[in-house]
């Protein structure tokens, strides 16, 4: 029988999938982090602020039921081996910078959910509006989304130190290890 030699398709899939709503979500978030309500819409009018609002809670909130999927998809199926092993240092790196990720970007839409609810904002989805579960209290969602803007930087230092791992492997070791998260062959 062949060994596995790249992860289930459902699950690189889903890697695709997350790494896109990964830097729409980073781009919209900075976007309205750095420009605020009022800056917004002097730019770009009231009607694309709000769609921008919108847009970003909801890829927030898909980037819970993507994330949701893939812990699934990680813990059911095989991970295939490294063909070459990893060293040491690339095994240790590699695998903390991958459960960093795995943990900030479900706590993130987390925190921005409880940030939004509790500001008394609408928490989106598409066209539907979601229950908050979270009672009104302006100090506190001060407090979150100081948190999600944080943990924003944090996810963006992540992201550049897997890419440039990823890119490390694929252009200059030239190993396996692109091959083993690519859609194609
Ligand atoms: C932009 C957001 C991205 C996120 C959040 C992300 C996240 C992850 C995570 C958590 C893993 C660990 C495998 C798992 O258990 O799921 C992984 C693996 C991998 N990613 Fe990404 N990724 C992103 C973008 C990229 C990009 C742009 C590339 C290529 C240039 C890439 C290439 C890979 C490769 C090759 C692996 C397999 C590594 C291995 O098996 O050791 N990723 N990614
Ligand atoms: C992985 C998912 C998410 C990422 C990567 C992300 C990222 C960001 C970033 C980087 C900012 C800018 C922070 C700042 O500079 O102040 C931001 C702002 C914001 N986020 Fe998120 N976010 C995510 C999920 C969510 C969710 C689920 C919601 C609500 C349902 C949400 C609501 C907001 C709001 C309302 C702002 C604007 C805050 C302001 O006006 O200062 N985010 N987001």
């Amino acid at each position: 029988m062949q060994a596995l030699d790249r992860y289930t398709y459902p699950h690189r899939l889903l890697h695709w999938l997350v790494a896109g709503v990964v830097l729409l979500s980073l781009a919209s978030g900075l976007t309205l982090g750095f420009l605020g309500y009022d800056g917004t819409v002097d730019l770009i009018g009231k009607t694309l602020t709000n769609v921008l609002y919108g847009g970003h809670k909801t890829l927030g909130v898909l980037m819970l039921l993507l994330m949701t999927l893939r812990v699934i998809t990680r813990l059911a199926f095989v991970v295939p081996d490294h063909v070459p092993p990893l060293n040491t240092f690339e095994r240790v790196v590699s695998t903390s910078v991958h459960h960093l990720l795995y943990i900030a970007l479900i706590v993130m839409p987390l925190i921005g959910w409880a940030a939004t609810a509790s500001g008394g904002f609408p928490v989106e989805f598409v066209l539907w509006q979601l229950p908050g579960f979270i009672g009104k209290d302006e100090q506190l969602s001060e407090l979150l989304f100081i948190l999600h803007e944080w943990l924003g930087w944090i996810i963006l230092a992540l992201v550049v130190l897997h890419v440039s791992g990823a890119i490390f492997h694929w252009k200059i070791k030239r190993d396996n290890v692109m091959k083993r998260m690519s859609l194609f062959d």
